[in-house]
């Protein structure tokens, strides 16, 4: 096999990516990573006006973004965001399914309503897009890399009050494995991605909005061997390593980005 020089194997050029839920916090820091190494980027939001405010950044430093507006957990919404990104740059061939909420809230205290909205997000959410976006690569017939964040929580809980939010990333997990068993004859891998603690808006980088998520940052923090949260761009650079070539033989995988967050 043809040994390509680096630079080639990171060159996104010509490639088309959507990053869900890409307007902030990690998803941003994804966009940014893949636009720098050459993607054209859809970033999806549900807040219209911050994923508006997100591509026209990229675009200010030179590179290819636009936006579109998309709760992952309406089915129309989503299809119509891939359909976007195809008339938009003319292919799609990345999707990270980012778009994530993390309530907190114990069971004893919580309706089946609260447990469905974390999972329609979480865990539908990445279903509709995965289906629609595989479906327009399978077309297109060049393969393609679907990448799912997850969580350290798919596979150990970190505190009490995310049972809903621990089911959804277990679930995302298993999904992901299936999912790459189906796609791989299509050329398409899927990978997922498994952060500890980051520094995002919704983990209350800067002034925290919600006291309990605060209070579970602290608490996580002084737990991490390497005594730090991620920064979200410590995300974004293995997620382009999974959307481009330096991983071509992986599918199926969950890449644990954590300090160590598990060993402890
Ligand atoms: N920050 C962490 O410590 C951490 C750790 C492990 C996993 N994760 C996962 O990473 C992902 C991003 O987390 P974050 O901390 O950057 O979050 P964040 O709250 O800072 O940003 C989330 C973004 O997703 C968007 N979003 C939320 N619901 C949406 C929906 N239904 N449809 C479309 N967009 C939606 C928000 O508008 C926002 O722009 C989530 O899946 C989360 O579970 C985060």
């Amino acid at each position: 096999m043809e040994q390509k020089p680096i630079a080639e194997l990171m060159n996104l050029s010509g490639k088309t990516a959507i990053i869900t839920g890409g307007a902030m916090g990690i998803g941003y820091a994804i966009a940014t990573r893949l636009a720098e190494a050459g993607a054209n980027v859809l970033i999806a939001d549900r807040d219209e006006e911050k994923a508006a405010m997100a591509a026209a950044a990229l675009n200010e430093r030179g590179w290819k973004a636009s936006s579109t507006v998309a709760d992952v957990s309406d089915e129309s919404q989503v299809t119509a965001m891939v359909a976007r990104a195809v008339a938009g740059f003319g292919s799609l061939d990345i999707l990270v399914n980012n778009a994530g909420i993390y309530p907190t809230k114990l069971v004893l205290e919580s309706t089946k309503e609260d447990f469905e909205k974390v999972i329609h997000v979480n865990l539908m959410g990445a279903f509709f897009a995965a289906k629609a976006a595989a479906g327009a690569m399978i077309a297109q017939g060049a393969g393609g890399k679907i990448i799912n964040i997850t969580s350290i929580d798919a596979l150990h809980p970190s505190s009490a009050g995310l049972a809903f939010y621990d089911a959804s990333k277990h679930g995302l997990w298993g999904f992901t494995k299936n999912l790459a068993l189906e796609l791989a004859p299509h050329g398409i891998t899927v990978n997922a991605i498994a952060p500890g603690g980051v520094l995002t808006p919704g983990t209350g980088l800067g002034a925290p909005a919600d006291p309990a998520i605060a209070k579970i940052t602290a608490a996580f923090t002084a737990k991490i061997p390497m005594h730090r949260m991620a920064d979200a761009d410590e995300i974004g650079k293995v997620a382009l390593f999974l959307a481009s070539d330096l991983s071509s033989y992986m599918t199926g995988s969950q890449v644990v980005v954590d300090g160590g967050t598990l060993l402890a």
